[in-house]
């Protein structure tokens, strides 16, 4: 896709769509009282008849409209004025991509009023190339055509290019995501994970079966044991800065399918466990986002890939494993195999000297029973660490929920026979055992821990995005690693 800044006036210009945008409160900026004017006040009409509400991502198309040299006028609502940020103007700008690219479009030219900042047109630009990708992979006939064109009235061309870049980035963890679990398996993760850092010049290391014996990882090495695929652990580095003496790590749970293993999951839950490598994908769309927008930080990615499954020689629940830290693992349940994985991962990004961690795991059911679909749980063991995060999540306008970490829930994770179980006492406050169990393996890092096992898959499609993997959270990553050196300025002054 072609993206463009123009300057030029917007009955100057030719194309096969114009979105621009209105609030509730019906007032026309200068931009849209100019299209108002050119096809003979019908806007103005509509909005009083009440046909044009402005609500949050309503859509109205005015087809062939006179005036414009335009095959139709898209008015596509913000939603409240003063509510208005960076998660409405996504919402709006994909909601009128994804309509549009429901028809093959060359050109379409997206035209709001001045009072959208640089990083607001980037989070529109990145919307609109994620709203015209489908999850139809292997379809036919797509439901979705990406346009050629994209022009962009009054945006910087560096709005333009991050816009780009991370709704490239975005992409590329949706269809890792999408892609079926017989095609994306830990190997060919760990294949594409290797392209993409040649063609970036990033540094990466791929650790096979062999070197993960010899590593002593027994506990991602249990969860693969089951699966005709093995396992990989794959680390990929971006240095942005020669100052390395904060470095951020970001850990995600890979597993290409979750069957359950002998805990096996029934058909229903199984169905979309193919998202389970979400976390690693998210991962990985985010580090290629840092290194292509060359953010001055250092960060390395860190993904624990493994397929979950059943055989003759799957681990089984009883079992005790001996995780890469020494600790001992009674196996309760094998479907409570992220954090088998996690435990592994996280400890090779701990003793590789990273200083502040971040992992990613689409981790618990329980999580999505405590907060829904479309908000990340978050755990920490370092509230200004945290607080980071929140403060990113706040700029990005995607949604996160802290979890408490209360000391109490440290004995619901305690065995009779190892040093700890790999589930705690019942269902009750699974996100948060989960999270308990993952911090044995931090040692005394500031860590934040992220639950996406709702939103970075989606049943259903919303009206800016098809339904499937969504890449949700890489925006609020890229954001907090752009804070980095800032924040752990004020870190250390705190
Ligand atoms: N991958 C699942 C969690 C999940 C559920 C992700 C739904 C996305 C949507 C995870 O491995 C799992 O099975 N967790 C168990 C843990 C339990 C056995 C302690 C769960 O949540 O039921
Ligand atoms: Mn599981
Ligand atoms: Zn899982």
């Amino acid at each position: 896709m072609k993206i463009s800044s123009s300057e030029a006036s917007i009955s100057d210009i030719s194309c096969d769509a114009v979105v621009a945008g209105i609030h509730p409160d019906g007032i026309l900026g200068p931009v849209l009282s100019q299209i108002d004017q050119a096809v003979g006040g019908i806007v103005t009409q509509l909005v009083a008849r009440k046909e044009i509400t402005g609500k949050s991502a309503e859509i109205t198309r005015l087809l062939a409209p006179s005036g414009l040299e335009t095959r139709q006028l898209l008015i596509v609502g913000l939603g409240e004025r003063d509510q208005f940020g960076y998660a409405a103007a996504s919402h709006a700008v994909g909601a009128a991509a994804k309509q549009l690219a429901a028809k093959p479009h060359k050109n379409v030219t997206f035209c709001f009023e001045a009072d959208w900042s640089d990083a607001m047109v980037a989070s529109g630009v990145c919307s609109a190339i994620a709203a015209c990708q489908g999850q139809d992979l292997y379809r036919a006939e797509k439901k979705l055509t990406p346009f050629e064109e994209i022009t962009w009235l009054g945006a910087s061309q560096a709005a333009l290019s991050e816009g780009e870049i991370l709704g490239d980035c975005v992409n590329l963890t949706r269809r890792l995501i999408n892609e079926p679990p017989s095609i994306m398996t830990p190997i060919r993760f760990a294949q594409e994970a290797t392209e993409l850092a040649q063609q970036y010049g990033l540094d990466i290391d791929v650790w096979d079966q062999e070197r993960l014996e010899k590593e002593s990882c027994g506990a991602l090495l249990a969860v693969a044991r089951g699966s005709a695929h093995p396992p990989r652990l794959v680390t990929l580095k971006y240095r942005g800065t020669p100052d390395e003496s904060e470095s951020l790590g970001l850990v995600g749970k890979g597993v290409t399918f979750d069957s359950g293993g002998y805990s096996l999951k029934p058909s229903e839950a199984m169905k979309t466990m193919k998202c389970d490598m979400g976390g690693a994908a998210t991962v990985l769309g985010t580090i290629i986002a840092i290194a292509r927008l060359k953010l001055p930080v250092s960060v390395t990615g860190y993904m624990g890939l493994v397929e979950n499954m059943v055989s003759g020689n799957a681990y089984k629940l009883g079992d005790v494993l001996t995780a890469r830290n020494g600790t001992t693992i009674e196996v309760h349940n094998t479907d409570a195999e992220g954090r088998l994985v996690l435990a592994d991962t996280l400890d090779v990004a701990v003793r590789q000297g990273i200083t502040h961690l971040v992992d990613l795991a689409t981790l618990t059911g329980a999580c999505l029973v405590a907060l829904g679909m479309d908000v990340t749980g978050i755990m920490t063991n370092n509230q200004a660490w945290c607080d980071e995060l929140m403060a990113a999540g706040r700029e990005t306008g995607e949604l996160l929920w802290q979890l408490p970490m209360f000391e109490l829930y440290d004995q619901q994770i305690m065995s009779d026979v190892a040093d700890i179980k790999n589930v705690g006492e019942g269902r009750w406050g699974g996100a948060i055992t989960a999270a308990k169990f993952l911090e044995q393996f931090v040692a005394d890092r500031p860590w934040i821990h992220c639950d996406i096992a709702g939103p970075a898959f989606a049943e259903k499609p919303k009206a800016w995005l098809d339904a499937g993997g969504t890449g949700a959270m890489l925006r609020t990553l890229v954001e907090l690693a752009r804070r980095l050196p800032a924040g752990a300025a004020s870190r250390k002054g705190s």
